[in-house]
């Protein structure tokens, strides 16, 4: 039976098997492929978006246990606070091949958003995503520069 999510503003009919995970629903009903796919057991953090503004895994969230809830994906993520850290990932090259990116960008805005002034323990805490190509201290420093521009 089809249910409704509200997704980056909008209601959106998804008609998905009881249970199934939200990234799959936003991946292959959706056809909205910025959210990735890494490890599967929300470990990685490939797969992060937001729902009511928390930075969440959608790889092991079932998609019906969401109505009612925002959910903001990479694809519709705005405010002064996305704005600053897609600036500032631009101007210093952050990502490297760019597969985990999307869920960084998504965990580091959310970050900013609440902390203007993170210490390097709490960009640690909050940061939990994996990245094959390293760039964590790139993320870091990219994390700074954008928190002083809220
Ligand atoms: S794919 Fe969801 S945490 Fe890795
Ligand atoms: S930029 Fe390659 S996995 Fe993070």
């Amino acid at each position: 039976m089809a249910i409704k999510l509200k997704i980056n503003g909008q209601e959106q009919p998804v008609d998905a098997a009881p249970g199934t995970p939200l990234l799959w629903v936003l991946r292959d009903h959706l056809k909205m492929t910025g959210t990735k796919f890494g490890c599967g057991v929300a470990q990685c953090g490939a797969c992060t978006v937001h729902i009511d503004g928390t930075p969440t895994r959608s790889c092991v969230l079932p998609h019906d246990s969401l109505e009612g809830a925002e959910i903001t994906t990479i694809e519709g993520i705005e405010g002064r606070a996305a704005e600053a850290i897609r600036e500032v990932w631009i101007e210093d090259n952050v990502p490297q091949c760019g597969y985990c990116q999307s869920g960084q960008i998504m965990a580091a805005t959310a970050l900013i958003a609440e902390n203007a002034n993170p210490s390097d323990a709490e960009i640690d805490a909050a940061m939990t995503n994996l990245c094959r190509c390293a760039t964590y201290m790139s993320i870091r420093r990219a994390i700074k520069k954008a928190a002083s521009k809220v």
